[in-house]
This record gives structure tokens, sequence and C-alpha cells, in this order.
């Protein structure tokens, strides 16, 4: 099956210069898409137009907005792809109100507010996806590793759904894509970190850590480039029956079915 085209939609991919998103930014831009990526640091190379903006403030968040409908006149497909694992494990004794903040900021806010300045321009033209990005850590916390990030994509997860909801008869779809363990630098350093810790390898490390969510039945990590796939065909009049689900992919490791 060909995808139904995305040529000449434009797109934002927040985080678009590095891992997942820059996959995902280099896929649309293959796809023939016009293709606005967006980060705290201008990255060396891209073949992308690059727009600089720190997504946890409010006003830099506000600037990317009006910088984007002055140069393109809004946008029809927004990649949510900003967030990460920022605050240390321990489980909930190390987490103070400072950590809690600062990841409710990065992986939930940043795109509840970026959604709520573009949204006017999608809902005027009839017609836009948003995709978030969460995380299987969404639906599966573990307390000594991740709680604070897997809470804030837990929220992201039920926003996102709320959110499809109130615009799937204003001709906007709103997706979420729940990536696995997969390869980009801040998971290769996880990665390492851990094992350098408990004084075995890498892999060893990568194998005890997916031991404690079950294990991933593929028996290996996600290239960023499978998640962009994924996001292509969900951003894709290909898919224009869906919106408000989530879409793992994890090789797997999820052990529930819902
Ligand atoms: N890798 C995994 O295993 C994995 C698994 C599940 C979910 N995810 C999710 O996938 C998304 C991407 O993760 P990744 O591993 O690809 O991360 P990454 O390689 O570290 O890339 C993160 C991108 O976001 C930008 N960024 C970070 N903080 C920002 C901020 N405050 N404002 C604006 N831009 C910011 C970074 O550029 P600057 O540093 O220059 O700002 C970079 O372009 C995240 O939402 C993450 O939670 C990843």
């Amino acid at each position: 099956m060909e995808l139904k085209d995305i040529k000449g939609k434009r797109a934002l991919v927040t985080g678009g210069t590095k891992g997942i998103g820059k996959a995902i930014a280099d896929e649309l831009a293959e796809a023939g898409a016009t293709v606005i990526v967006s980060a705290r640091t201008k990255p060396e190379n891209t073949a992308h137009h690059f727009i600089a903006a720190d997504l946890t403030d409010a006003g830099q968040t506000a600037t990317l907005a009006q910088k984007i409908e002055d140069a393109f006149g809004g946008i029809d497909i927004l990649i949510n792809n900003v967030g990460g694992l920022t605050t240390p494990g321990g489980g909930h004794s190390t987490l103070t109100d400072a950590h809690w903040q600062q990841e409710l900021d990065l992986n939930l806010i940043s795109a509840i507010r970026l959604d709520r300045i573009l949204l006017p321009q999608m809902i005027k033209q009839k017609s836009g996806v948003i995709i978030h990005i969460s995380s299987v850590a969404g639906k599966q916390a573990l307390w000594n590793l991740n709680l604070a990030y897997a809470v804030s994509k837990a929220a992201l997860n039920s926003y996102s759904k709320a959110l499809a909801t109130e615009l799937a008869d204003k001709g906007v779809r709103v997706l979420t894509v729940s990536p696995g363990a997969t390869r980009t630098e801040p998971m290769v350093k996880f990665l390492n970190d851990y094992a350098t810790s408990a004084g075995i390898t890498p892999e060893e490390g990568m194998k005890q850590l997916m031991a404690q969510t079950g294990g991933i039945p593929m028996g290996r990590m996600a290239e960023p480039e499978e998640v962009a796939h994924l996001v292509h065909f969900l951003v894709s009049p290909s898919a224009a029956y869906l919106t408000g689900t989530i879409y793992a992919i994890d090789g797997g490791s999820l052990p529930t079915v819902g």
C-alpha cells in the first residue's frame, strides 16, 4: 500500500534536531512535507527550517508560533516530540517538588501550551494532525527508575485522548505514539551509566533493566527511524479515520493488552 500524500504539508517537529524527532523530521521531508524543526540549540547541519526555542518557556513558545505564522502562515502537522527523563531514580522520597515540576513542564505542559497556541489556525482551516510522543512508561511506571517521567507521560496520554474527542468534528486528528526503548543518545547514556554503576556491561544492563518490565520479546531496542515510519503513516491521509488512540511501538514489551 502506498501512503496517501503529505506533499506540501507544513510540519513542525519539536526537538527535531536529534534522536526520534530528527528521524521524524527527515522522513516527513522525504515524503514531500515542508519541515520546521525546533530545539534549544541550533544544530551544525539541518536540512530543515530551524527555529530556536526552549519549549518549557511560555514566552519562547509564543515567539516560535509567531515566527511560524509569519513565515509559513501556520502548520498542518504538529509533532510534539520534546521530552525526556531528567530526574533521578530512587522512588518517591528522592523526588522533590522541583523534580516533579521539571518533568511535568518538559513532558506535559510544553505540548499542552504549544497545542493551545497553534490549534486556532488548524481549527480555522478545518484540518490538521497532532501527534504526542509519549512513552510506554506512561502505561508502566518503574518506581525506582522513572516515576515522575512516567506520571507526566501518563498525563500526556490522558490529555491527548480528551483533546482528540474535543476536536474530532473539527477536522483535527490527535494521536499518541508511545515508543519503548529506542536507540538515541539519552537512552544509550542512561544504559551506560546504569551499567557503570552496577559494574556490568551495557548489554547486561539492558537485559537487567528490561527484565524489570518483563523484557522486550523482540530482543532489541527500536531504531528512531522505525518510530518515524509509524508517525509518517499516522499523519498521512491514509490514517484519516484514526484519532484518540495510543500506538505503542515497543517490540512487544508492554505486558498488558490495553
Ligand atoms: N529514546 C527512548 O528510548 C524513548 C523512549 C520512549 C519515549 N521517548 C520520548 O521520545 C521523545 C524524544 O526522545 P529522544 O530520545 O529522541 O531525545 P533526544 O535524542 O535527547 O532529543 C531531544 C530533542 O528535544 C530537544 N529538546 C530537549 N529539551 C528541550 C526543550 N526544553 N525545549 C526545546 N527542545 C528541547 C533537543 O534539542 P536541544 O537539547 O538542543 O534543545 C533534541 O532536539 C521524548 O519525548 C522522549 O520522552 C524516548
